[in-house]
C-alpha cells in the first residue's frame, strides 16, 4: 500500500510545526505518510518553512473535500467557520481528520463524531488538550481498563504563567498580562483564556474521555483568574499554599461535576509545582491510583508532536474512537453539584478600625466555620487593609452565608474573594 496523503490547513504555530516536522529526515512520519497539500489564508506570507513543494489549496474545505487527500489536518482553529466547514467536509467523505482545535471538539464533537461513525471516518484530537501532553491517549488508552474518578490539571499555560509570573516578579496581575502579550504568550484579547473558557473546553473532552460521557461544555462551572491579586499570592504562600487555575472534574454518585477556578494549592501538592507554560493532568484512578502527566502545554514542537502521534496512529491502523467508544455508548451524565464539604480561602478587604477582626471571625462562628490559618497585613489597598484566613473542612452553603454576611458589614469596602482549597491527600473526597 503506498503513503497516506496529508494536507494541512493552517500554516501559523501549529501547522508551521507540523511542515518542519514533515521535512526532518529523522522524523517517523514520512515512512508511511507524506505531505502533498497545504491550505492557509495568506499565500504569500513566509512560514519559517518552505511550503512551495506541496500543493496550495485557497479554499481549506476544497482541499478537505479533495479525493487526493487521504488525511485531512485542520490547524485553523475556532469553534465554527472555516475549521468546522472543513472537518465536517472530510468526516463526511470519510476521510480521517486530524486537528488541535478544542474550541470545535468541545463545542461540535458529538456532531462530527456522528458524522464520522456514519462514514466509518477517524476523528483524532490529541493536540487540542495539553499541548504535548499525551493526556487524551492516557486516558483512551492507559486507565481505560480502570474507573476514573477525577481528572485534575493544569490546562491553560497562558494563565500559568501570569500567576507564576506574578509570584516570582512581584507584579501585578495587569502588569504581566500586558507582558505576556507583548511577548505573544497572551492574546490581545485574552478572555478565552484568563477567564477559564479554553482551560473548561479542554476539561470538557477530558471528562468526556474519562468518564465515558458526552462531551458537555455547558456545564462546566467557570471562573477566570481576573480577581486573583498580589496579596492573594502572597498571603497565599505564606500560608503554605500555591495559587492556580485548576480544571477539575469528578465523577460521582450524582453524576460528573466541573469546573475551572482558582484554587489554593499546598506547596506539596502534585500541581503547586507546575510553573510557567506548563501543563500537566492528575488522574485519579482504581485500582491504579494516582498518575501524573507533565510537560509543555504549546507551542510549535509540542504541539506539532501530539498532531504527529494521531498521524500516525492513522498511519498504523491503530486510532481509536474519538472519545474512547463509539457515541452510542457515551452516557449522557447529569451535572452533579460541587462537594458539599471543603476547605476555603477568604480574603476581605476593610477600613483599618479595632473590632473588625472579631466581627468576621463571629460571622463565621455562627455558621459553625473554624478557622484554620489567619493572616492580617500591615499592607494597605488604598485606604483598606486586606485580611486573608483558610477554614477548616466545612459546609460550602455555610460559607457562602458567613461570606455574605461579612460582606454587609460597613467596614467591608468590596466585595470578599472566596477560594477553595485542593484536598493535597490523593482522591475527591479526601477532605
Ligand atoms: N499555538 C499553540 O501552541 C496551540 C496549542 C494547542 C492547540 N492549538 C490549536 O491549534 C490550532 C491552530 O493554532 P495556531 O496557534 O497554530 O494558530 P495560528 O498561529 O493563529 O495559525 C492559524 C492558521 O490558520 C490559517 N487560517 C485562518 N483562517 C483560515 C481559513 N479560512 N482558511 C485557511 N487557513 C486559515 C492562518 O492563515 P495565515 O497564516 O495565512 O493567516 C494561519 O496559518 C487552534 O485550534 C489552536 O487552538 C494551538
Amino acid at each position: 500500500m503506498g503513503k497516506l496523503r496529508v494536507g494541512v490547513a493552517g500554516l501559523g504555530t501549529v501547522g508551521a510545526g507540523l511542515v518542519k516536522l514533515f521535512a526532518d529526515p529523522r522524523s517517523r512520519l514520512n515512512e508511511k505518510l507524506e505531505l502533498v497539500a497545504v491550505s492557509a489564508r495568506d499565500r504569500a506570507r513566509a512560514r519559517g518553512v518552505d511550503v512551495s513543494r506541496y500543493r496550495w489549496f485557497d479554499d481549506a474545505v476544497e482541499m478537505a473535500a479533495s479525493p487526493d487527500v487521504d488525511v485531512v489536518v485542520e490547524l485553523i482553529g475556532g469553534a465554527d467557520g472555516t475549521a468546522k466547514a472543513m472537518v465536517e467536509a472530510a468526516l463526511k467523505r470519510g476521510a480521517n481528520v486530524v486537528t488541535a482545535n478544542k474550541a470545535l471538539v468541545a463545542t461540535h464533537g458529538v456532531a462530527l463524531i456522528q458524522m464520522a461513525e456514519a462514514s466509518g471516518a477517524k476523528l483524532l484530537f490529541e493536540a487540542a488538550v495539553g499541548g504535548g501532553v499525551p493526556m487524551v491517549k492516557a486516558l483512551k488508552e492507559s486507565v481505560a481498563g480502570c474507573r476514573a474518578d477525577a481528572v485534575t490539571g493544569i490546562l491553560n499555560g497562558t494563565c500559568n504563567y501570569i500567576l507564576t509570573e506574578m509570584e516570582t516578579s512581584g507584579r501585578s496581575f495587569g502588569d504581566v498580562l500586558r507582558e505576556a502579550q507583548q511577548m505573544g504568550y497572551a492574546e490581545a484579547d485574552p478572555t478565552t483564556d484568563v477567564g477559564g473558557f479554553d482551560a473548561a473546553h479542554k476539561l470538557a473532552i477530558l471528562c468526556a474521555i474519562a468518564f465515558g460521557a458526552r462531551p458537555d461544555l455547558e456545564h462546566v462551572r467557570i471562573e477566570g483568574i481576573e480577581r486573583v491579586t498580589l496579596t492573594d499570592i502572597r498571603l497565599a504562600g505564606k500560608l503554605g499554599f500555591r495559587i492556580k487555575l485548576i480544571a477539575k472534574g469528578a465523577s460521582t454518585d450524582g453524576g460528573v461535576e466541573m469546573h475551572v477556578r482558582p484554587a489554593l494549592l499546598a506547596f506539596d501538592h502534585p500541581l503547586a509545582n507546575i510553573g510557567g507554560s506548563l501543563n500537566a493532568l492528575v488522574v485519579d484512578a482504581e485500582p491504579v491510583g494516582q498518575l501524573t502527566f507533565i510537560g509543555r502545554g504549546a507551542g510549535e514542537g509540542p504541539t506539532a508532536s501530539s498532531v504527529a502521534s494521531d498521524l500516525m496512529d492513522i498511519a498504523e491502523d491503530r486510532a481509536s474512537a474519538a472519545f474512547g467508544k463509539p457515541l452510542a455508548l457515551l452516557a449522557d451524565a447529569p451535572r452533579a453539584a460541587p462537594p458539599e464539604r471543603g476547605r476555603y480561602y477568604l480574603r476581605f478587604l476593610v477600613g483599618d478600625r479595632p473590632g473588625v477582626v472579631a466581627a468576621i471571625s463571629e460571622r463565621l462562628a455562627h455558621e459553625d466555620i473554624s478557622i484554620e490559618s489567619f493572616l492580617q497585613m500591615p499592607v494597605h489597598e488604598g485606604p483598606a487593609v486586606p485580611i486573608v484566613l483558610t477554614t477548616q473542612a466545612c459546609a460550602r452553603a455555610a460559607v457562602e452565608r458567613a461570606v455574605k454576611a461579612i460582606e454587609a458589614l460597613e467596614v467591608v469596602t468590596e466585595p470578599p474573594y472566596v477560594m477553595p482549597v485542593e484536598p493535597s491527600a490523593r482522591g475527591w473526597r479526601a477532605n
